[in-house]
């Protein structure tokens, strides 16, 4: 029997799909993940989960499900070619995320959990304006905290600071920095090594951040911008984080 239904947006991808492994573990979970596939992967499929094709705008049509728990994770999540995608980064943060807020207050959906980024605090927190997924980034936290205080959306933020591990796209023009250093030619034997830290100890910390996202919505108070309480889940304070 199903205690809760919980949506992953953005469940194929890098951060979402640990998530996932950590959700599914318990039985009484109902998992859903809606992913659009920019950058996710059918590779990183957990058993147990359920999985939609779709962007985040679509989300009324595509979960009609009474759904409990949002980690809406599903966003554009990259710095330097967000200058090439603005239009990409505009629609798969703005609208996919307004989608998503509606959705969490017409379905009175019991919180909703957003994955924020530490781009904002760069620069004496000028970072926002930085790039175009900083600045997305920082007005979906915006737009969240006021959606929590006009309409009493039940919500919290949850910042990542450079999550790493495995299942992170390693090649082509979306791979971070990390798994391209981990797939890099150098040689044989840094290539090994540097692909056994980044997967060994990038498990740790991805668990590590996504543990933190559940305990989120277990804290039984509205969580508004607790970046201090949240931050560096590696740490690591790095102005170069997503
Ligand atoms: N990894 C980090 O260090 C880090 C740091 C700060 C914030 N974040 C945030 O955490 C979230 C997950 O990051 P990640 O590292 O796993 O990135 P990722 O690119 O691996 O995962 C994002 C997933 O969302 C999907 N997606 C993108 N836009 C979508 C949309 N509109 N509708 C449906 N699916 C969509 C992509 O296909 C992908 O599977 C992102 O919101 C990102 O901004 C990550």
């Amino acid at each position: 029997m199903t205690d809760k239904t919980i949506l992953v947006t953005g469940g194929a991808g890098h951060v979402g799909s640990h998530l996932i492994e950590l959700l599914v573990a318990n039985p009484k979970n109902r998992v859903i993940s809606l992913d659009n596939y920019f950058n996710g992967s059918r590779d990183n499929h957990i058993p147990g989960a359920e999985y939609r094709e779709g962007h985040t705008k679509n989300i009324a049509a595509l979960v009609p499900e009474s759904v409990d728990i949002i980690y809406h994770l599903g966003e554009y999540a990259r710095i330097a070619s967000s200058f090439e995608d603005v239009d990409k980064v505009y629609d798969m943060n703005m609208i996919g995320t307004f989608a998503v807020v509606e959705y969490c207050r017409t379905r009175k959906v019991d919180k909703l959990v957003y994955a924020g980024s530490s781009t904002k605090f760069a620069i004496e927190g000028n970072g926002r304006h930085q790039s175009p997924y900083a600045f997305t980034k920082a007005n979906n936290v915006d737009l969240i905290n006021d959606y929590g205080a006009w309409y009493g959306v039940p919500y919290a933020i949850c910042y990542f600071y450079n999550g790493f591990g495995p299942r992170e796209v390693s090649e082509g023009k979306y791979a971070t920095v990390i798994a391209r250093f981990a797939h890099s030619r150098m040689s044989k034997i840094s290539r090994a090594a540097s692909r056994w830290s980044a997967s060994t100890v990038g498990a740790t910390a991805t668990r590590s951040a996504t543990r933190r996202a559940i305990r989120c919505w277990r804290s039984p108070r509205r969580s508004a911008d607790r970046s201090a309480s949240w931050m560096d889940p590696l740490g690591v304070r790095n102005r170069g984080t997503t």
